[in-house]
């Protein structure tokens, strides 16, 4: 996906729609709810009160991506071992290799929109997992993470890092949910989870 190219897009959107009016998940991209396979309902392609995934958090429903990526560093990495669990449950639609309707054990036939597909190949998008262990030691390019590690906030905003198990230690790094929310909250264009307008939620973690 061209992230780079696309900045200035989105914040000349913010300029004109600045924070919508419809800032839950309903008026956003992630409201299945009108796609006949989505059986209505909005939470159910990703999470279920019953049955959810056997060892994955909050009660994901949605089958899991399986892929092997080529990383933003050029090396192979497997979403199971390179990815924090919530940017596995991202790519489990948005790399393209499971259906949108493939959740609740059915095996759906419905994919992600190009425009929407990151594809396997991360080596144009910005780094998440293992390739983004957060730097606590290069102040004058990192802004300093809180002391235990798990958030950045600068300038007002408070961003999450996730935690990823390095075989056995856990590290906190850039995943998706770390610029993106699921539902919406805040009502950003494209999700995000904090303004890009003047790139400020960039200007979180990078000292530019
Ligand atoms: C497109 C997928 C998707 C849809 C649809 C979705 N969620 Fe989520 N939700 C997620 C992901 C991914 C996480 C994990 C985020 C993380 O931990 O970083 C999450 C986390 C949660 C959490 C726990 C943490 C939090 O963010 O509050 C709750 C509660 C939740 N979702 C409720 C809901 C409900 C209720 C609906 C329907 C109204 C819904 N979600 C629809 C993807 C989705
Ligand atoms: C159940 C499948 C599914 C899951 C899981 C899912 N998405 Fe999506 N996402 C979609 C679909 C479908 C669209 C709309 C595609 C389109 O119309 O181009 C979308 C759109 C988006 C958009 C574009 C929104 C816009 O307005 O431009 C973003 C950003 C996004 N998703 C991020 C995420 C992130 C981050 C996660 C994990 C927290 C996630 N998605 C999980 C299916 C999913
Ligand atoms: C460092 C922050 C950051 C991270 C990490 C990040 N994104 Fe994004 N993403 C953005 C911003 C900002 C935009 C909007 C700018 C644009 O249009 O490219 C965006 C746009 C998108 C879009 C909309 C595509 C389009 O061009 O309309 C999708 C889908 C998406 N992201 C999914 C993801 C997924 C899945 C992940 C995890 C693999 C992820 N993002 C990680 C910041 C991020
Ligand atoms: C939550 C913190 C965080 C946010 C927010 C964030 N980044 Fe990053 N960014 C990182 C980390 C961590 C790395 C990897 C640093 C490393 O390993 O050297 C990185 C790497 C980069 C790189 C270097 C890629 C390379 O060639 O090595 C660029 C460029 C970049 N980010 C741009 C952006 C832009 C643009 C935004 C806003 C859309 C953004 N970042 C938002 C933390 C963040």
């Amino acid at each position: 996906m061209k992230l780079w190219t696309r900045w200035m897009g989105a914040v000349a959107l913010v300029c004109i729609a600045g924070t919508n009016a419809s800032a839950q998940i309903a008026g956003s991209a992630h409201n299945f709810s009108s796609y006949g396979w989505s059986g209505g309902e909005i939470c159910k392609p990703c999470h279920t009160p019953h049955f959810a995934i056997e060892g994955m958090p909050r009660l994901w429903n949605h089958e899991l991506t399986t892929a092997t990526y080529t990383m933003f560093e050029g090396e192979t990495g497997t979403a199971v071992d390179n990815f924090d669990y919530a940017s596995r449950m991202c790519m489990s639609c948005h790399d393209g290799t499971v259906a949108l309707d493939s959740f609740g054990g059915q095996t759906g036939t419905t994919f992600i929109q190009p425009r929407s597909n990151l594809g396997i190949d991360l080596t144009d998008d910005h780094p998440v997992g293992s390739d983004a262990v957060y730097p606590a030691d290069r102040p004058t390019s990192f802004n300093p993470p809180s002391a235990d590690g798990r958030t950045v906030t600068f300038g007002g905003v408070s961003l999450r890092l996730k935690s990823w198990d390095d075989a056995g230690t856990i590290k906190y790094v850039v995943g998706c949910t770390t610029c993106h929310n699921a539902h919406n909250r805040g009502g950003y264009p494209h999700m995000t989870q904090s303004t890009m307008a003047s790139s400020q939620m960039c200007l979180v973690c990078h000292i530019k």
